[in-house]
């Protein structure tokens, strides 16, 4: 199994926050005219999530926060997804379009919530709650989708959990800082996979505090997988795309968003007179709150991807069947 990107830069082991292994790509193109022929091209579409480099979200046809980016892609007529965002999100796209090229820039983008989240180790914590329902985060291997009744995202999860009858237990798996907001949420015990973001859960709460007091107003906005004592100061919880509409619905001129920094691209783009602030990590200095998987992609790897349809998402098909009911399932209900 490939390192951890994360851990081996907490360990001082890469130089910078994140190891893209950049292809070497002619200079001298036009990366973002390329892109644009090569999609008409090639008839494909370009997904992108908001953690992703601004370079790509400006070239992508959608963006979006999970649940948006699989109903973009269940919707879809292009021949090629072109998935600029973790493997997970690649896979969604490609188990509700076994028929369609699914192409991610690095297939190695990961992500820790699923990497966290074994199918084996899974099958056993699951075997261990006869008749219990098993909802899974959408940031989780589509092994383990396969073994989940019903798949929920950051945007949806509380709706999905209060659809399930009051008499039956609720495993949730693997966020259990989603999971324990879902639980206030809703009032019902849930059965915890004990897993967690490397991003979400470097936020420093003492620094945050600090920053406050710096920009008296400010609000604090954070992403559901941070941990329990940021989401307790947050004047706002919500996903990528929620924290997007509240910087700019919101009459507040001041925010401080505790989240992966690709967000603010959006959100400069969105609220420009707004002062938004990056909360910061515990370990002052390093790059901890950016998402070293999504930074693997860049844009010479978008093009590369299109240009060669490769790196390839590809499924066993009865694990994509069965992956497909409670992928099903979220999207009727959401
Ligand atoms: P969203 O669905 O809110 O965009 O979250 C995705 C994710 O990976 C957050 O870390
Ligand atoms: Fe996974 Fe965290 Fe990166 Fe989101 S930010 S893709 S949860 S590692």
């Amino acid at each position: 199994m490939a390192p951890d990107p994360f851990r081996l830069y907490k360990a001082g082991v890469m130089p910078t926050a994140v190891s893209r292994n950049q292809p070497a790509v002619d200079p001298s193109l036009d990366l973002e005219a390329e892109i644009a022929r090569l999609k008409k091209e090639r008839n494909a579409v370009l997904l992108a999530h908001y953690y992703q480099t601004g370079d790509i979200q400006d070239v992508a046809d959608f963006l979006g926060d999970s649940l948006q980016l699989s109903q973009a892609a269940r919707k879809t007529n292009a021949d090629v997804i072109v998935f600029a965002g973790v493997h997970f999100m690649a896979e969604v796209a490609k188990i509700l379009n076994p028929e369609r090229v699914v192409v991610v820039p690095d297939l190695e983008a990961g992500c820790s919530l699923s990497d966290g989240c074994p199918p084996d180790a899974f099958a056993a914590w699951r075997a261990r709650y006869p008749g219990a329902v098993a909802v899974s985060y959408i940031n989780c291997s589509a092994a383990v989708k396969a073994q989940s009744d019903y798949i929920c995202t950051s945007s949806n999860a509380d709706k999905i959990v209060r659809a399930i009858p009051a008499d039956k237990q609720v495993l949730f798996a693997p966020d259990r800082n989603l999971g324990r907001y879902v639980m206030k949420q809703t009032g019902r015990e849930l059965v915890l996979w004990q897993g967690s973001c490397v991003v979400h859960e470097t936020f420093s709460e003492r620094r945050i505090i600090e920053l406050r007091e710096r920009n008296p107003g400010a609000q604090l906005i954070a992403h559901p997988e941070c941990e329990e004592p940021i989401l307790r100061m947050a004047d706002f919880i919500g996903s990528t795309t929620a924290l997007l509409t509240y910087v700019s619905t919101q009459p507040a001129n001041a925010f401080i968003v505790a989240t992966e920094p690709g967000i603010l691209h959006q959100m400069r783009k969105a609220a420009p007179d707004k002062t938004l602030l990056e909360a910061p990590p515990d370990n002052a200095g390093c790059s901890c709150n950016e998402c070293p998987y999504m930074k693997k992609n860049t844009l010479e790897k978008v093009f590369l991807a299109l240009r060669d349809l490769q790196p390839r998402v590809e499924l066993p098909e009865e694990t994509r069947k069965r992956a497909l009911v409670p992928i099903e399932r979220m999207l009727a209900l959401s």
